[in-house]
């Protein structure tokens, strides 16, 4: 293939949901691909997937985003294999529910450390790299709760919040090279494991609020982004209302969104306390799709 934004792509998270989707999306243009996320066995699975998809190359780097050197090996390994790097696409995440008085703080502190020390990791190894080509394209994948906020999601609304703010910030820092883009993208509902990995400490399991959107959807939107950058795409219908009705009508949307959560945004079962895949990989439950179905 001729060299694009997408030719050679290091994607984060790469063995689950939004990542899975977005690199089998790029193996089907032929791309060359680096496949990070903690666990071995699933990125293997993934990446025979990419090889029938049609990708040119594939290397799995088993790795954490919050170890700045196992970053740093993935990206020196792309380097060593393809030449050059045009693009990185940042989705690893974990999650957890439960009220923040009840999460342990280890586990609040593993979804934030994920999101933040991540995604500046990524940045740190990433951006003097492209700044050396000159090019690169960085595609963070966001949350609509990177702008709202609910009940039982403490952790992951502070580390999407957070994380905006840096990718906010890193577009402002490298305005100075116009190859260079960093682009955000929030999906709403999502049809992943992320939910059934989530650790919980709510009583109940997540479950994506509708509508339900497949990862092949908003793969799509990310990869519409290598090749016309963005300061932010919502990726759900109703992303700009619900923003609207936290911003505009707080008391309304107070009133509404811890009702609702519980109908629309998490399972009616009885669990225990568990960590889930917080503290490690759990590579049983990770693949392209959920259970949700997504539209
Ligand atoms: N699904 C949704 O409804 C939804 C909605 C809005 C935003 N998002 C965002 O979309 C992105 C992807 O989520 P998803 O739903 O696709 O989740 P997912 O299916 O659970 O996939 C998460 C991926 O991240 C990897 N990962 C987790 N922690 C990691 C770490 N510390 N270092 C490296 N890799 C790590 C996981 O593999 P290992 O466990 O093996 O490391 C897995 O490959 C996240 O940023 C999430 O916040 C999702």
């Amino acid at each position: 293939m001729s060299e694009t934004p997408s030719s050679n792509v290091l994607v984060t998270g790469a063995s689950s949901g939004i990542g899975r989707a977005t690199a089998l999306l790029l193996a089907r243009r032929g791309a060359r691909l680096v496949l990070v996320a903690r666990g071995r066995t699933s990125l293997e699975e993934t990446a025979a997937e990419l090889r029938e998809a049609g990708a040119a190359d594939v290397l799995v780097c088993p790795g954490d985003v919050g170890d700045e050197a196992a970053v740093r090996g993935a990206v020196e390994a792309a380097l060593g294999r393809f030449g050059r790097l045009d693009a990185v696409v940042h989705s690893a995440q974990v999650m957890a529910y439960g009220r923040i008085e009840d999460v342990p703080r280890e586990a609040f502190e593993t979804v934030v450390d994920t999101s933040l020390h991540g995604t500046a990791n990524v940045a740190r190894v990433v951006l003097p790299l492209f700044r050396r080509q000159g090019t690169g394209h960085l595609v963070v994948v966001s949350s609509l709760l990177a702008s709202v906020a609910t009940p039982l999601m403490g952790s992951y609304v502070a580390a999407k919040w957070g994380q905006l703010g840096l990718v906010r910030t890193l577009q402002l820092e490298t305005r100075d090279v116009p190859g260079i883009t960093v682009s955000a993208v929030a999906p709403g509902g999502t049809d992943t494991p992320i939910y059934s990995q989530a650790g919980t400490w709510a009583g109940s399991t997540g479950r994506p609020p509708p509508p339900v959107y497949s990862p092949h959807r908003v793969a799509r939107a990310v990869v519409a982004r290598l090749d016309r950058p963005r300061r932010l795409t919502q990726s759900g219908v109703l992303n700009p209302l619900v923003i609207a009705g936290f911003r505009l009508l707080p008391a309304v949307y107070d009133a509404l969104v811890g009702p609702l959560l519980k109908v629309f945004a998490l399972a009616r079962d009885d669990v225990p306390p568990s960590e889930g895949n917080v503290f490690r990989s759990r590579p049983e439950g990770n693949a392209t799709e959920g259970r949700w179905r997504g539209i």
